[in-house]
């Protein structure tokens, strides 16, 4: 699998990775990173509230709202505090099915899948264009009677059209039980994020997969059906913020909605 690695091309996981910090990048993911980061200075603290943002919505869905399954979509590069790591550290049982389709990711799998014994970890290698085939790789992992937390944070925008990542959404949901959550994050122009546009420009001619921002509204028609949890459609960096550790305003939407 290692020789579908292309070190020709920058890719979003691993230029990603380089953003929070992380080794597992080669020479053209860091230049490419670093242009980026000259045209967009604030990419770098997006990656950073993601990931909070992230550790901080799977506490609330293990601790507060009993979630004990999670499909984690747009993985990325194994790094601190994964889905599966803060999940079970609430509940040991918790059990994860983790999916990207970067090559790389998978190359590391086995870092994601390091499962406490009374839960469970499963990687799988899939297109998030692909929803049906998700749905039946997670079947031996996820109980389809239990809810899940379908977590889709930055991944999304990966999917250009807008109607079609409001289709995988849907039937992602439509599969799921009640009580069942989205967790959500969308890079987006508005919340200060302007300069983001020259930033994805270059993006998409120099990396793949290309990408794309949206508006408030676009991202609020990706949670039509489920009932938005406070505080609602934010910065990722601003949802449900530790006592004493609130960020800035970063202009990535994040929200957490569950299925009634
Ligand atoms: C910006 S990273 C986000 C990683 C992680 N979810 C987080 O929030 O830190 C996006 C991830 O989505 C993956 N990805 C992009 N397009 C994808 C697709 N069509 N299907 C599955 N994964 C995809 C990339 O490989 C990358 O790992």
């Amino acid at each position: 699998m290692t020789d579908r690695i292309r070190t020709d091309i920058a890719h979003n996981a691993r230029v990603w990775n380089y953003w929070l910090g992380g080794k597992d990048n080669y020479p053209v993911d860091r230049a490419v990173g670093d242009q980026v980061t000259g045209m967009y200075p604030s990419i770098g603290e997006v990656a950073r509230a993601d990931r909070a943002f992230l550790g901080r919505a799977v506490r609330y869905l293990a601790a507060e709202a009993g979630i004990r399954q999670f499909l984690d979509i747009g993985t990325g590069l194994p790094t601190a505090e994964n889905t599966h790591e803060v999940a079970q550290r609430v509940a040991p049982e918790s059990r994860i099915a983790y999916v990207d389709n970067d090559p790389i990711v998978l190359t590391h799998a086995r870092a994601l899948l390091t499962s406490s014994p009374e839960g469970a970890t499963a990687y799988i290698d899939a297109d998030a264009h692909h929803p049906e085939g998700i749905l039946r790789a997670i079947e031996p992992t996820l109980d389809p009677k239990r809810p899940v937390a379908v977590m889709m944070l930055g991944i999304l925008n990966f999917i250009l059209d807008t109607a079609a990542a409001r289709s995988v959404v849907k039937t992602l949901m439509d599969a799921v039980p009640s009580g069942s959550h989205l967790v959500l994050t969308h890079p987006t122009l508005e919340l200060g994020g302007e300069g983001n546009a020259e930033a994805m420009r270059f993006w998409n001619e120099n990396a793949t997969p290309p990408i794309t921002a949206r508006s408030r509204e676009e991202f609020e028609s990706f949670l039509e059906g489920l009932e938005v949890l406070e505080p609602g459609i934010v910065s990722c960096a601003l949802w449900r913020p530790d006592e004493g550790a609130e960020g800035a305003p970063v202009a990535q939407f994040g929200a957490v909605a569950r299925k009634p």
